[in-house]
């Protein structure tokens, strides 16, 4: 089994405008992993992916599935799709049928399966994602978020290999949006590989296994979440910001809070574990720590730590 599900090999792509949107790039999926991809808006990130289940087909370079190029036949694209499915940026865009539950179970009824299994990838992909009190509702209208709740659920009962997701977060509220990506954990955990493009560094930190950071067209960085966010240099090229959570690191770091040689924590629980306890002047209490809260106001680390 080859070790990269997905490959973008040099792959250049322009509209039909003119606009030079892909210039060379080159992106290798490890199979299995939860992958984020980066960049500020128009570096490319939709693009490259409506490239990886073949809705675009590259002017130069290619792309593989599973170690073969992707063919560009009907019947290729066909099977293609049933293992790479996209959930869109714009849930408009994706959405078309009458009811929730129809819209739903028209990809799985397309891949010719059983009444009663479609019927159990609906149930299950709108229990996931929270959306059977809609089952009969018309997806023309739902709220924005709810859409892009269905859109998710739509991929989901095609149960794909890979599911890639543009900026799943975006619109929903925070609530919602913590649950889609401990959804998205639970799916990776059942094998699926995950991609999905945010503009959200901090969830970007804390979920992903790999990170790539795209720029103008092409990949300006890759690595783990703890290379890619301690590059300060790449950082600044691609116009992102640390996560609060290894700002504060630093931060405690540079005054001698913590230790120079303690790993970066992938969490706030982590990080809290790692700050030691001190007795405040004067209180026989602790002393209190002092971190960044997220508008970058100094709050108190106890205090957020029993927030999240
Ligand atoms: N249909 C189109 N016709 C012409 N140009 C397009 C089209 N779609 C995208 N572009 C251009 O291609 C470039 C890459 O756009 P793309 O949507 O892939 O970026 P993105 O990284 O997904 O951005 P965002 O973060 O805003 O979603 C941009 O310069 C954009 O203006
Ligand atoms: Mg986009």
């Amino acid at each position: 089994m080859p070790e990269f599900i997905l490959e973008a090999d040099t792959v250049e792509f322009s509209y039909p405008d003119g606009t030079r949107a892909l210039q060379g790039v080159f992106m290798r999926i490890p199979r299995g992993a939860k992958v984020a991809v980066l960049g500020s808006n128009g570096a490319g990130k939709t693009t490259l992916f409506l490239h990886f289940n073949g809705i675009l087909r590259p002017a130069g370079g290619r792309v593989r599935f599973d170690g073969r190029e992707v063919r560009y036949d009907h019947r290729s694209l066909m099977q293609l799709r049933k293992n790479v499915g996209i959930v869109f940026q714009d849930p408009d865009s994706q959405l078309f049928s009458a009811s929730v539950f129809q819209e739903i179970s028209f990809g799985p009824l397309n891949l010719g399966l059983p009444r009663e299994e479609v019927r159990r990838r609906v149930e299950e992909a709108m229990q996931a994602t929270e959306i059977t009190g809609l089952k009969d509702k018309p997806t023309h209208l739902l709220s924005y978020g709810q859409k892009k709740r269905v859109s998710i659920a739509d991929i989901l009962a095609m149960e794909p290999a890979v599911i890639i997701c543009d900026e799943p977060t975006a619109w929903l509220d925070p609530k919602h949006a913590e649950q889609v990506m401990e959804l998205f954990k639970r799916i990776n955990n059942g094998g699926t590989t995950v991609i999905l493009s945010t503009h959200d560094v901090d969830m970007a930190y804390s979920w992903a296994d790999y990170i790539f950071i795209m720029m103008h067209g092409t990949v300006i960085g890759e690595g783990t979440p703890e290379e890619v966010f301690q590059d300060g240099e790449l950082l600044f090229r691609a116009d992102l910001a640390r996560p609060r959570l290894v700002e504060t690191w630093a931060q405690l770091r540079n005054k001698g809070l913590l230790p120079a040689d303690l790993p970066l924590p992938r969490s706030w629980t982590e990080l809290f574990e790692l700050v030691p306890t001190r007795r405040a002047p004067g209180t026989g209490g602790p002393a209190p720590v002092y971190v960044l809260d997220r508008e970058g106001t100094p709050a108190c680390a106890a205090c957020s730590a029993r927030r999240r």
